[in-house]
């Protein structure tokens, strides 16, 4: 028997591939990526399924759709065979731990959840002939000898270190996705995601924005790690989605992966004065030793985006960090101000709950 728990009102099966838009999957859905584009799918008239573990995915994040009908949450591990054969167009790959902190409690099972998690995926859109997108990253990159990053770079990543499990996890993935296209002709999409941020991230799952924030807004010291000097760009959640949609609707599936990010880089000490100086915090920036392959630098090259999906990036990180500043401002009880301008701006209601 599995082990199917479902957790949201079960939409009224309508015995076709949903209304409108057509039926969407959408695995790790309760997320922080995967609960923005459930939002955004069932806005676009699509009927939604989320399967998620709850591993690091939270009930409250479907709260504004839960009540929806034609939203389903189904509680399920994607390294299982899948809880039903279900009739779907669309189906969206999200579910893996994303921060390292997470990934890297359980490396066997992360590892499993991008390899047999994708495999489980791919056998669906290929029983119901469904357009599949595997959400990959910039890790599959490593600590890169080339910068900015084009989608032609193979990358350079340990094998065993820490870290491989989702680097080469994802890169697993990435082959599977390309094997899958080339041996029985499926439709997949596959997007190399470089840091992205906005309301939903959990404070304390280790990434280096929501760590930031939090640290600011408790007035504790901010923790960066090394001197600073490494850089990364800064996706807000919105933008991202955007293009998922854009890739995912592109008349003509790119035969390669296609890099989303935000091409902007900051070091990591200009992230974090920015931070303080945005939450008038009183927190003093402290040093700590940097990670074992923690990357140098990572900047996505978005031509092929730019040139074929009409994308690029329109959030600037100043009006990025106020929604997500706000969102935690919220979450942690609204114990200190961010500033009218943050507050004004943000339409995020949190209801903690789980
Ligand atoms: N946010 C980023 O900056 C970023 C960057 C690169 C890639 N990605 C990728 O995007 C996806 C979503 O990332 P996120 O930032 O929303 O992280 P997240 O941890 O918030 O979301 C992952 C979701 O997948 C679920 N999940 C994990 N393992 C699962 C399993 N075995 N079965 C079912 N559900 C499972 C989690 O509970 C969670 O809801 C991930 O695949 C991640 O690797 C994210």
């Amino acid at each position: 028997m599995n082990r199917v728990i479902k957790v949201l009102k079960l939409g009224a099966s309508s015995g076709r591939r949903g209304a409108g838009r057509g039926r969407a999957l959408v695995a790790g859905g309760a997320g922080f990526l995967g609960s923005h584009l459930c939002e955004r799918l069932l806005g676009d008239g699509y009927e939604v399924i989320a399967l998620d573990n709850f591993h690091t995915g939270k009930r409250y994040n479907l709260t504004g759709i839960a009540g929806d009908a034609s939203f389903t949450c189904i509680k399920h591990d994607v390294v299982d065979a899948l809880p039903g054969d279900f009739a779907v167009d669309e189906i969206y790959n999200l579910a893996c731990p994303a921060s390292p902190p997470h990934y890297q409690a359980d490396p066997i099972h992360t590892f499993k959840t991008s390899v047999l998690g994708s495999i489980n995926l791919l056998d669906l859109a290929r029983r119901h002939g469904a357009k599949i997108f595997q959400a990959s990253t910039s890790e599959v990159y490593g600590d890169p000898l080339v910068h900015p990053q084009p989608e032609g770079y193979f990358g350079n990543v340990n094998t065993h270190g820490p870290r491989s499990c989702y680097d080469e996890g994802k890169r697993s993935a990435e082959t599977l996705f390309f094997d899958y296209s080339r041996t029985y002709g499926i439709d997949v999409r596959v997007a190399r995601i470089f840091n992205t941020y906005g309301p939903r991230m959990q404070p304390d799952d280790g990434r280096v924005v929501s760590n930031f924030i939090v640290q600011a807004l408790r007035g504790e010291d901010i923790t960066v790690y090394g001197s600073g000097t490494q850089t990364r760009s800064f996706c807000f959640v919105e933008d991202l989605i955007e293009g998922f949609m854009r890739l995912m609707n592109a008349p003509v599936a790119p035969q390669h992966p296609v890099n989303l990010g935000n091409p902007v880089e900051f070091t990591i000490m200009e992230l974090a004065e920015l931070v303080v100086d945005y939450t008038n915090s009183r927190s003093r920036i402290v040093h700590r030793p940097l990670p074992v392959d923690d990357p140098r630098q990572r900047k996505p090259d978005i031509s092929f985006a730019r040139q074929h999906l009409g994308w690029e990036p329109k959030v600037a990180l100043s009006e990025g960090l106020a929604h997500t500043t706000a969102y935690f401002d919220a979450l942690l009880g609204g114990r200190r101000s961010v500033g009218s301008r943050s507050a004004a701006r943000s339409s995020v209601h949190v209801a903690v709950g789980s």
